[in-house]
């Protein structure tokens, strides 16, 4: 009998926090997205098919009985939150679609007894920290006890300073949950470049010059290359933002973008990862998704409870 944990996955993307659960002894039931590039990237390297279509378009039906909820909701412009604006505004947001997806779950007694969230940084302080009370408060009132902390990918074996927000939530609220002990970074981004990379990759003297100029306005950022830990990887890395806000390489004396591949790299994905999108896609793909070890170690800290909860 297969008794690994069910998982569904949200906002999956092409699927760094899924692997992360993957890798710990989980089993993907579900997932989807919206992004038809991010779902083949996905069904290339998984065994469970993503499907591919707007949350606000699924039938709450199809979504298969499951222990665990993860979902890296897309950060939308929580403003809208404000407990100024009304009950009806704070709906419309895709974390309202979460609750939603578990309120009926819970009607139909099929609860899932974990939630695993991901967003960006600045979730925690968003309006005064109000936008953050209201998630917490909703997660309470659907019975959850909620934990939540801001991670670092580089301090889980990655060199990417990444900092994300993890809300960690379980049923049983006798659980007095850590999250995972961080450890030290052995390899720096120099150790994960690829060699031999394609002219494409490299800045024409043209460019460099746009490249290099710090940052202006009401953008004062100091330009810099060559980082040991790399910035964070951000969807938008195919327009190439300057060198103080992207990361760029010196190799052969020459200086160069990072390529999809070690973008996958920095985000924790294996070699044997696959993708067959363009750069533009890949670059957003890994820009977006949680860094695999991340996700490992939240899913392999979540183990010792479930296993003491007989779940
Ligand atoms: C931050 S990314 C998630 C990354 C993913 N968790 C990973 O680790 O690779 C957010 C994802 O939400 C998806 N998304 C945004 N709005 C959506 C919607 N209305 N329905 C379905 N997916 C949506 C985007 O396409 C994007 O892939």
């Amino acid at each position: 009998m297969n008794n690994k944990l069910k998982v569904a996955a949200f906002f999956s993307g092409c699927g760094g926090l899924d692997l992360g659960f993957i890798k710990a002894g989980y089993e993907i039931v579900w997932a989807n997205d919206f992004d038809k590039y991010a779902v083949q990237t996905y069904n290339l390297n998984f065994e469970h098919k993503a499907v591919c279509c707007d949350i606000n378009q699924v039938d709450y039906r199809d979504i298969p009985n499951h222990d665990v909820l993860i979902g890296g909701f897309p950060c939308q412009p929580f403003s809208m939150m404000g407990l100024e604006k009304g009950f009806e505004d704070k709906r419309g947001t895709l974390f309202f679609k979460i609750v939603d997806i578990i309120s009926y779950k819970k009607q139909i007694k099929q609860q899932p007894k974990i939630v695993v969230l991901e967003n960006v940084r600045t979730l925690m302080t968003h309006n005064k920290g109000e936008t953050f009370k209201v998630i917490k408060q909703e997660l309470e009132s659907l019975g959850y006890k909620v934990f939540a902390k801001m991670l670092n990918s580089a301090n889980y074996g990655v060199p990417q300073t990444r900092n994300r927000v993890f809300i960690v939530c379980f049923l049983n609220n006798e659980i007095d949950y850590t999250f995972p002990k961080e450890r030290k970074l052995e390899k720096y981004l120099q150790d994960i470049l690829e060699q031999n990379v394609s002219e494409k990759y490299f800045l024409s003297e043209r460019i460099k010059k746009t490249i290099l100029s710090n940052g202006s306005g009401g953008y004062v950022a100091k330009s810099e290359t060559d980082l040991q830990i790399a910035r964070p990887l951000t969807a938008t890395m195919a327009k190439m933002h300057r060198a103080c806000q992207d990361n760029y390489v010196t190799q052969n004396g020459k200086l160069r973008r990072l390529t999809p591949r070690e973008c996958a790299r920095l985000q924790g994905f294996p070699e044997s990862f696959k993708y067959e999108v363009s750069d533009c896609q890949a670059y957003k793909q890994f820009g977006n998704a949680v860094t695999v070890n991340v996700s490992y170690a939240i899913a392999k800290s979540i183990l010792k409870y479930i296993e003491a909860d007989n779940l």
